[in-house]
């Protein structure tokens, strides 16, 4: 697979296992540079690779091919959990070793792996004399997609992170960064999405259209520079995924396998489901600061444990415990004391109740990106949830900047990033899960650090009330969930709250629980609205998994609608959510996925007069049997949406 042409220039192809993507590398006048076609359209047309060193110029420049080398990889990664249990990890490999042809003569090799659905590379650095410690200034990687195709982001360096809505626009058009993943449909209708793998000590990498072509621009550090790094470094994985269609986008599972396994012992890691002293304080009734209306009390906090009891929910998240909440929490975010409960909040008691009862609580650190407070702290923070049995943790860094070594710093640069792989280690050490808000994007490093169960990074429901529309969540399967699992924060079903007016119907907020994996599934509503009026429809975030066999989007279209099959990783079961834009519609669900059994089928799902608007309570739930030769007709109204629990007979 790998052909080589002979000159003085360098040009050589590396083809994927099934043969449909070609990635051709090139060394002509001592540059580097690349190409991606697919079944011989061209994906990237030739762009430039390289990395600018301060102080000591471009790796890049002047360089020639020493030798190349290449491997066959086939795999099957089993992980232990998330949406597929079984995650192929079968590549064609090509390490270029390239030097310099000046006097210093530095070398660095480029490692292509070609997939069937996409290609990946990354920049290697070896120690070598004289250079051993460097700063990149920047780096060169360009992606020369046709500037006509249409792109989807979210623009980056804003002072709310990644949430904020997703943008159509055309590609050449982006003359501001954006965050990546980025997703690209071409004009020969070819889906792309352009992101990256094994992020670590290294600014994370945002977009911009420049001079024709889309160029990377990581982002930077208060200095000025991207990153400082001893050799021998590899930068993350460059990723590009490639599929027929957007809905083929949504089974792209080469994140994981260019992260490495697991180096240690994650078996205490389990999934989990959870509710919250949380969505009172969004709706005004309870506040996270001490006073007459704070939420995180010790009665208030064992009234919910026995409710998640009653529920069948097996976690409590509990915000506001902590002193430091006090006055603007944003401002103050500097004093708070992650080992210090306010007057009101026993956590040693609330801790031995919740695990008398048998309830997982998820503790709370709001950092408000303070992190030179929270990293002062941090190891104490940990041991004392540690002590008091709690495994599970839900970190915040509001604020749009981080202060790091006493400087601002954004949350997505090299510092960033190494906070938050701190925090990630820590927590493993204590055996310790986390629910990072705020965070640096997924990249695929959950593989290795399982306990890192899953992140926020972009708008979730704490926006409704104003600031999402219906189509938003028809966006983010397309975007955002291509680097792994959110928590969304669903199943509100007060949705008619005049202080946060949810815009979607009560159906959908069920169908979230599918269609945004997260391993740790936040139901986000107060449980007295669980265990009335809806309890039907509550029934189906009680049954749903948190951890799955495998998964099969069904249909969709940016931005418009998505549909997925989800099979349970401990039974025989199914489950199918959808959602859609302001647009009702009827879909047909094939259910030919379903194994050769007969299943009872629960429909719950909106009404023919259902519509996020003027009649977003009215669901319904209705049962009959199925199998794989039927076919399912579902109506999603308008801001609608459904779920399907299928059970074995
Ligand atoms: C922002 C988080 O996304 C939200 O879930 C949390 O409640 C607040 N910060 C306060 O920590
Ligand atoms: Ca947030």
């Amino acid at each position: 697979m790998l052909k080589r042409r002979k000159s003085k220039d360098s040009q050589t192809e590396i083809t994927s296992p099934d043969e449909h993507i070609k990635c051709k590398f090139l060394v002509r006048n001592g540059k580097i540079s690349y190409s991606i076609y697919r079944d011989d359209v061209v994906v990237v047309r030739n762009s430039r690779l390289g990395l600018n060193i301060c102080g000591e110029g471009i790796l890049g420049d002047n360089f020639s091919l020493i030798r190349a080398q290449e491997i066959e990889h086939s795999e099957t990664i089993e992980m232990p959990w998330g949406e597929d249990r079984f995650i192929d990890n079968s590549y064609h490999e090509a390490s270029f070793f390239v030097a310099e042809n000046r006097a210093l003569g530095r070398l660095m090799t480029l490692r292509f792996r070609v997939f069937n659905d996409g290609i990946a590379f990354r920049y290697e650095i070896p120690p070598q004399p004289k250079f051993r410690q460097i700063t990149i200034q920047d780096e060169l990687t360009e992606f020369g997609i046709n500037p006509s195709s249409a792109a989807w982001s979210i623009p980056a360096f804003q002072p709310d992170r990644y949430e904020y809505n997703y943008e159509k626009a055309r590609l050449g058009d982006l003359s501001s960064p954006v965050h990546t993943p980025l997703t690209i449909q071409t004009p020969d209708n070819i889906f792309l999405s352009i992101h990256e793998a094994a992020l670590y000590n290294y600014g994370s990498m945002t977009l911009e259209a420049k001079n024709a072509t889309i160029k990377s621009n990581i982002t930077p550090l208060s200095d000025n520079t991207k990153a400082h790094v001893s050799l021998p470094f590899n930068t993350p994985w460059r990723v590009i995924m490639i599929g027929d269609s957007a809905v083929s986008l949504t089974k792209n599972r080469m994140i994981y396998a260019l992260n490495d396994p697991p180096m240690r012992d994650f078996s205490w890691v389990k999934t989990l489901k959870f509710i919250g002293i949380w969505w009172a304080m969004y709706v005004g009734e309870w506040t996270w600061a001490p006073g007459e209306k704070h939420g995180a009390t010790t009665s208030h906090a064992k009234e919910y444990i026995d409710e998640a009891v009653k529920l069948g929910i097996a976690g409590l998240l509990i915000e506001g415990w902590n002193n430091g909440w006090e006055g603007d929490w944003l401002k103050n975010g500097i004093n708070n004391k992650f080992t210090e409960a306010t007057p009101d909040f026993d956590l040693e008691e609330v801790a031995r109740y919740a695990k008398r009862r048998n309830i997982e609580l998820v503790g709370h650190h709001e950092t408000v990106g303070f992190v030179d407070n929270y990293e002062s702290q941090i190891e104490e923070a940990y041991d004392y949830y540690a002590r008091n049995n709690i495994r599970y943790i839900k970190t915040g860094y509001a604020g749009s900047k981080m202060v790091i070594n006493g400087r601002p710093e954004y949350h997505h640069s090299q510092r960033g990033v190494n906070h938050y792989q701190k925090t990630i280690e820590l927590a493993a050490a204590k055996h310790i899960c986390l629910d990072i808000h705020e965070p640096i994007k997924g990249t695929g490093i959950e593989r290795t650090w399982p306990n890192l169960l899953t992140r926020e990074g972009a708008r979730g429901q704490e926006y409704e009330g104003g600031a999402l529309s219906p189509s938003h969540a028809c966006y983010l399967p397309y975007t955002r969930l291509l680097s792994g699992g959110m928590d969304y924060t669903n199943g509100i079903f007060d949705i008619k709250n005049p202080k946060k007016r949810i815009n979607t119907t009560i159906a959908r907020q069920v169908a979230y629980f599918i269609v945004f994996y997260s391993g740790m599934q936040m139901a986000a509503d107060r449980p007295f609205m669980y265990s009335g009026e809806y309890a039907d429809l509550f029934s189906f975030i009680r049954d749903v998994p948190t951890n799955f066999e495998k998964t099969i989007p069904l249909a969709g279209q940016i931005g418009e609608y998505f549909v997925v099959a989800r099979k349970d990783r401990n039974s025989a079961d199914w489950y199918i959510g959808g959602v859609t834009n302001e647009s009702g519609r009827s879909i047909e669900i094939k259910m030919d996925f379903l194994e050769d059994d007969k299943y009872q089928v629960t429909i719950y799902c909106d009404t023919e007069k259902s519509h996020y608007k003027d009649n977003p309570l009215a669901y319904e739930i209705k049962t009959k049997k199925a199998k794989s030769s039927d076919k399912l007709k579902i109506h999603l109204a308008p801001g609608g949406g459904f779920a399907i629990r299928l059970q074995r007979l």
